[in-house]
Parts: C-alpha cells; structure tokens; sequence
C-alpha cells in the first residue's frame, strides 16, 4: 500500500508518520524537507498551490490513500488573510479531491470540530455545521468538496488536538503553553471554551486506520474527557508540575482581535468507538500516551 501526507512537516502528521507500519510506503507532501533519518518516507517539497507540480506527483506516485492534513490551521490567521485560507484549505482540497477520484484514491480530510456555532455542544456526525470565523467556513466548504468527489472518501473532525510533538511542533497547543509556563509568563486560558481534546497520538493512529480502512463519510476523534481550555490548562499543569496559580481563566469572547471561537464545541466520540479499533482516551491516559511516546531513534 501507497500512503501520502500533505502538510508532512505539522503536528498531526508528524504523529502519522511515525506511526506508518512498515507494510506501508510513505510520500510526503512538505515545504521544506525535513528528514529524519529513523523515518522511511520519501518527501515531495513543494507549495501545494502548485497545481501543476501537484498533479505531476500524484500521478507519479499513484498513492492508494492520501491523509491530508495541510492547511491554514491558525484560526486568527485565517481571519486576517482570508484569501490564502481559501487558496490553502478550499482550493487545495477541490484539486487534491479531483486528483484522488482521477485514479480512484481514498482521501481523508483532517477537519476541525470549529464548524460547529458552538450553541448546544456534544455534536454527532448528523448535526448541521455553521461557521463562526473564516477557518470554520474554508472547512465546511472543503469537507463537502471532499464528500462529493468520490464515495469512499472520509472527513475526520478533530477536537482539539493535544500532547508533545512527534516530530514537528507545527501549530501544538501544548508547546506553545510550555514555552510560556518556562518563561514564568501567566497564561490565559478560556473557561467558556468547551473542547473533548484527543491526544496527538491516538490522532495519528485512528487516520493511519482510516487510510487502510473502507470507512467513508465523516468521523468525529475526540477524548472522552469534556473541558474547558481552563481546566485542561490545571490537568497539564499537575502533570508537569507546573504551578497552577499561573493559569487564569478568561472569557475568550472578550479578548479584542482575536476571531470569534465556538463556545461549547465538544464531540459525541461515539461512531469513532463504533467504527475504529484505535480506541479514544481520556484526557489523562491521552496525555500520559503522548508524553510515553517514543521514536524509535529515541528507544
Ligand atoms: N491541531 C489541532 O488542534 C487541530 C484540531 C482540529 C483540526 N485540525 C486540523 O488538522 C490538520 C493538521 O493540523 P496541525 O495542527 O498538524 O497543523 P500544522 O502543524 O499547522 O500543520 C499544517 C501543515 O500544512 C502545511 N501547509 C500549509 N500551507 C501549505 C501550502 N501552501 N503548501 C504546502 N504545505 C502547506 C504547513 O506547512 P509549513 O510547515 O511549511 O507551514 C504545515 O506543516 C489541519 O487540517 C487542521 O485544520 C487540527
């Protein structure tokens, strides 16, 4: 089997990619070539708004499955450049998905649980989205480009996404919250923002199953564990024991210039335990696997 990651030097797919079984050969999808000598992956550097570059590799290396994990995933930076988060995050989509359907690829699209208002919380597969900021609506769009360009294809909405990068921080939640606790900044954290945070690698696991899979449709991965952005700030604290008195609670629908967030976004995990061996975790056991993970280089 033939497996290609976009976006292969981010957070999330550094996970998939140290996680790819050996029966598997891997391609990259990346800016910059990073390699990383214990991992077997030939990497591709390219911007992927080059469509003609784009086509070129697809159809050389003819992948069976493509997890496409590349994108704007700031949120504030799509607000403010929304021009290149629809480039990125539709238009990449729209040429990726036709791409796939030309030689009948399973694509796998790496969404957010952000398309939900964000009004009632706790979402299945079945609830209606609706964008409260500009990352939002380039996800919306590109899950249906995603869902209508070939029948095997999946949408995996991600809660927040958290643990140590595996290869690459990309856009990690927990480093950034490190690197302020290690400089003795405070650090302001939601107590209105609702999440079912699923850890890094149990994230890059359940795609690599979705890859090999014949699963199709959307997907929700998210922890078992309800909290907010607050809480799940004293949770890291205790286990890094960091002091807790650093971390403050704020309303993040105060804060000016910072685009509009879903308050209770949290996912109904349900059809992944369904549907998924790769189970989903509490927040401790998701946070405890991730920080036990290992390289092989690093055994
Ligand atoms: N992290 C979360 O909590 C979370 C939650 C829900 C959903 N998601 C979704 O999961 C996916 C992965 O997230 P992540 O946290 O791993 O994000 P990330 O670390 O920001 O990784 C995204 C990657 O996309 C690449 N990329 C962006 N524009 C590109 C372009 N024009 N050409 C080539 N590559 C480009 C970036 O490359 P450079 O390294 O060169 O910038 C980056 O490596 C995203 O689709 C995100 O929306 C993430």
């Amino acid at each position: 089997m033939k497996l290609l990651v976009t976006g292969s030097n981010g957070f999330l797919a550094g996970s998939v990619i140290a996680q790819v079984p050996t029966h598997i050969t891997l391609h990259g999808l990346c800016r910059n070539k990073l390699e990383k000598s214990s991992i077997d992956i030939v990497h591709h550097a390219f911007d992927l708004t080059d469509f003609n570059t784009l086509e070129e590799i697809i159809h050389s290396i003819r992948p069976d499955s493509i997890i496409h994990t590349a994108a704007i995933s700031n949120i504030d930076t799509c607000e403010t450049n929304k021009i290149i988060a629809e480039q990125v995050n539709v238009d990449v989509t729209r040429q990726l998905a036709q791409l796939a359907n030309d030689i009948d690829c399973k694509l796998i699209f790496c969404s957010t649980d952000s398309i939900f208002d964000g009004i009632h919380g706790f979402y299945t597969e079945e609830d209606i989205p609706h964008a409260v900021n500009v990352y939002a609506a380039t996800k919306i769009k590109a899950e249906q480009i995603v869902l209508k360009a070939n029948k095997k294809n999946a949408v995996a909405r991600f809660s927040l996404i958290v643990g140590l990068p595996v290869i690459n921080a990309g856009n990690s939640f927990l480093s950034t919250l490190i690197d302020k606790i290690k400089k003795g900044d405070d650090i302001q954290l939601p107590s209105n923002e609702i999440r079912t945070p699923i850890d890094v690698i149990t994230a890059g696991k359940a795609l690599i199953e979705l890859a090999e899979n014949d699963f199709s449709g959307i997907i929700h991965l998210a922890g078992n564990t309800s909290l907010t952005r607050y809480e799940l700030g004293l949770e890291i604290a205790s286990i890094f024991n960091f002091p807790k008195h650093k971390i403050l609670p704020i309303n993040s629908n105060s804060l000016p210039g910072r685009a509009p967030r879903p308050n209770n976004a949290s996912l109904d995990n349900s059809k992944a335990k369904q549907y998924l061996e790769t189970p989903m975790l509490s927040i401790i056991d998701g946070l405890t696997l991730s920080l036990n993970f290992k390289l092989p280089e690093d055994e």
